[in-house]
């Protein structure tokens, strides 16, 4: 095998080499021309930082509090499709990691392990990812599920009432396995003959009319807290604080819907301004380094949540490559702290980053 990774970056070759080109593909791949993909990571770039030197950084606390719950780090795990294909572990495996690494997991609905099977495997803090179907009684028996199995919180994804184009699965003719959370609710076959199966699919069962009149809907089967996942704009920042949400995650589906949003990092300071503070704001998309971290941090987010990176370590190497992944932007982001003169998460601040690059 080759050298260990010393990176987070570096598990993408390894993951490429474990899977077949048609996983691979699909774990790696964004909309059409992957401009917005680029644009994630780029945009990071252009953000550089303003240490101050002379603190006292013997003792560094990373800790902070999510919804009240108490994490290790300001590093959550996306909710990202199907780990299965990764590893035959799946979520299992994933939400182990994230209990050692005493962070939240937020499981995908589209998960190949079901609600029941990651809940009792692990009994760390754990949040789900919903989409609403058309077919609502189904969502709101997976509500129901979620929270018997003591999820604490909904993570509403609103970027997809459609699937992006994702070209690489046209081509490999991607197809879905069985999405377990939805056995013997719902039909998920669905014609192959014209490449991916995945459009048709979703295109079959979610529920494209959604809009924001529907989370009073939400509201009213259950009693734990929602956020609201896709927000890129400060109008619709302010209408979710409105409709009463308890948390935003700034997102663009890691630049697998639609093309030529901005990235992520480039809008998160206008989420935030907008919100004001009174619901916390999370971030994700393109975080591959501890400096990154740090960088949303000061941009105004709470914490950050990592997709690709995660299941690169899944697949190369299970719960422990998934702790690794966690473990080395830990490591990256408290080295950041120190060498930035920020001995506790609430110490960055916006004056610890410039972003002139893209406000030009
Ligand atoms: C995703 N994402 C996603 N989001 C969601 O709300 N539900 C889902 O089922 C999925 N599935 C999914 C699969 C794969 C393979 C990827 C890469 C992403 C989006 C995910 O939650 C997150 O927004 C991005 O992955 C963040 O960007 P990075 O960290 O991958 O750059």
């Amino acid at each position: 095998m080759a050298s260990e990774p010393v990176n987070v970056n570096e598990f993408q070759e390894l993951a490429r080499q474990a899977l077949p080109k048609m996983y691979y593909d699909f774990y790696t791949g964004g909309a059409e021309d992957q401009h917005t993909l680029k644009e994630n990571v780029a945009a990071f770039r252009r953000i550089m930082l303003r240490p101050r030197v002379l603190v006292d950084v013997s003792r560094i606390d990373m800790s902070t509090t999510i919804l009240g719950y108490n994490i290790s780090a300001p590093i959550m795990i996306a909710p990202t499709a199907m780990h299965q294909l990764a590893h035959p572990e799946g979520e299992v495996a994933t939400a182990r990691a994230a209990a050692a690494c005493n962070t939240i997991m937020i499981l995908s609905n589209m998960s190949t392990c079901t609600v029941e099977e990651v809940a009792s495997s692990c009994n760390a803090v754990r949040f789900f990812q919903l989409y609403v179907l058309k077919r609502r009684d189904i969502s709101a028996q997976i509500v129901h599920r979620v929270e018997k199995n003591g999820y604490k919180a909904i993570v509403l994804t609103v970027d997809t009432p459609r699937l992006g184009r994702r070209e690489a699965d046209i081509k490999n003719r991607m197809v879905a396995p069985q999405l377990r959370n939805f056995e013997g609710l719902l039909s998920t076959e669905v014609d192959t003959d014209k490449g991916s199966n995945l459009e048709a699919l979703i295109k079959g069962i979610y529920d494209t009319s959604l809009s924001w009149e529907d989370i009073g809907w939400l509201k009213s089967i259950t009693n734990l807290p929602i956020l609201i996942k896709g927000v890129l704009t400060h109008e619709n920042a302010r209408k979710a604080v409105e409709v009463g949400v308890a948390g935003i995650v700034v997102s663009n589906h890691g630049a697998r819907q639609l093309d030529y949003t901005p990235a992520t990092i480039s809008v998160l300071e206008e989420v935030v301004h907008a919100v004001g503070g009174r619901v916390p704001v999370l971030f994700d998309g393109g975080v591959r380094r501890g400096t990154d971290v740090f960088k949303a941090l000061a941009l105004g987010a709470q914490a950050v949540l990592v997709g690709r990176p995660v299941v690169y370590g899944l697949a190369a190497n299970g719960e422990r490559g998934v702790r690794r992944v966690i473990e080395m932007l830990k490591d990256e982001f408290e080295l950041t702290m120190a060498l930035s003169g920020c001995p506790s998460v609430k110490d960055i601040t916006r004056s610890h980053v410039t972003t002139t690059e893209f406000d030009k």
